[in-house]
């Protein structure tokens, strides 16, 4: 459970805040999708939670983050790093080994995790993420996707309660990020890991999440399920958010009178309306 009560945070320096009072329950086993325009806020609110803010970003920091019981300002950065597993964009920085098994090794290892449990851990987490055939492979000759995974492996074996990836496909082909997608939907439903997931992809996230939030100038505009977010397809416009182009799609239909029914967000979603367009003049 993470509870972000009346948080604003602005970094040392800056005269604006990067976060304005931001209220938000996440509730166990949660898959949130966060979107919003570049400088939204959407990665400091992601560091607020696992406590890189304000532990390593110094700043004026208003407010509280409770994380698994723990207020993230007060408690040491260790105990909340036991809870949250981070995936951020740049794979490379966060590699640091150059063998994929070693690399899932170095944490668990980090975490203490007793010699005689760390090879099944191991073996879990690259079957979970679907690259057992990996685990000797030097990370330099690996894709993209493929390091992505190996990271996401590495922290799964972590055993995190809470899973925070920042835009963890921004590098990836629209094939490599469904698949990651679904190891998290897996993630999410067989282990009831709560997920966090910055994205730019609308209609991945759309299509993975159960609820999403909406940033724009360090506020949260907009949270609820997809289909009530995407409702408010002028406030996402307005704030610079590109919304599934069905979804627009949708909507002139409806402003033409075309169409009356409920606004869709993904393919399968867009060829009922257009059956049930097709069925209705017919
Ligand atoms: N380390 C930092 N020091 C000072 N200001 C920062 C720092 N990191 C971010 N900011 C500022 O805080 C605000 C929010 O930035 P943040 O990176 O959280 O936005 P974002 O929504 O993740 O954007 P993007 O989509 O570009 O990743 C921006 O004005 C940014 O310039
Ligand atoms: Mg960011």
């Amino acid at each position: 459970m993470i509870s972000i009560r009346d948080l604003s945070f602005r970094y040392r320096g800056r005269e604006t805040y990067a976060l304005s009072n931001i209220n938000m329950e996440i509730p166990d086993g949660e898959f949130l999708g966060i979107i919003g325009p570049g400088g939204a806020g959407k990665s400091t609110l992601l560091c607020a939670v696992n406590g890189v803010v304000p532990h390593h970003h110094s700043g004026d920091f208003y407010g509280e983050v409770i994380v698994e019981g723990h207020d993230t300002a007060q408690a040491d950065p260790e105990t909340i790093a036991r809870c949250t597993g981070s995936v951020f964009q740049d794979i490379d920085g966060q590699m640091t080994a150059s063998v994929v098994e070693d690399e899932i090794l170095f944490g668990l290892e980090n975490f203490g995790v007793p010699r005689e449990e760390t090879e099944a851990r191991m073996e879990e987490a690259l079957l979970a993420a679907g690259i057992g055939d990996l685990r000797d492979r030097n990370v330099y000759s690996l894709s993209g996707g493929q390091k992505q995974k190996v990271i996401i492996a590495a922290v799964t074996a972590l055993r995190p309660r809470i899973m925070l990836l920042d835009e963890a496909t921004g590098e990836l082909d629209p094939v490599s990020s469904r698949n990651i997608f679904e190891f998290l939907r897996r993630l999410n439903g067989e282990y009831g890991i709560t997920i966090i997931a910055v994205e730019q992809k609308i209609m991945l996230l759309c299509e993975f999440v159960k609820r999403l939030a909406v940033m724009d100038g360090g506020r949260l505009i907009l949270s609820g399920g997809v289909k009530d977010v995407l409702q408010h397809a002028r406030e996402l416009e307005d704030a610079g958010v590109n919304i599934p182009r069905v979804t627009t799609l949708a909507r002139r239909l409806k402003s033409g009178g075309l169409y009356g029914g409920e606004l869709p967000w993904n393919i399968p979603m867009a060829c009922r309306m257009m059956r049930s367009i097709v069925h209705a003049s017919s």
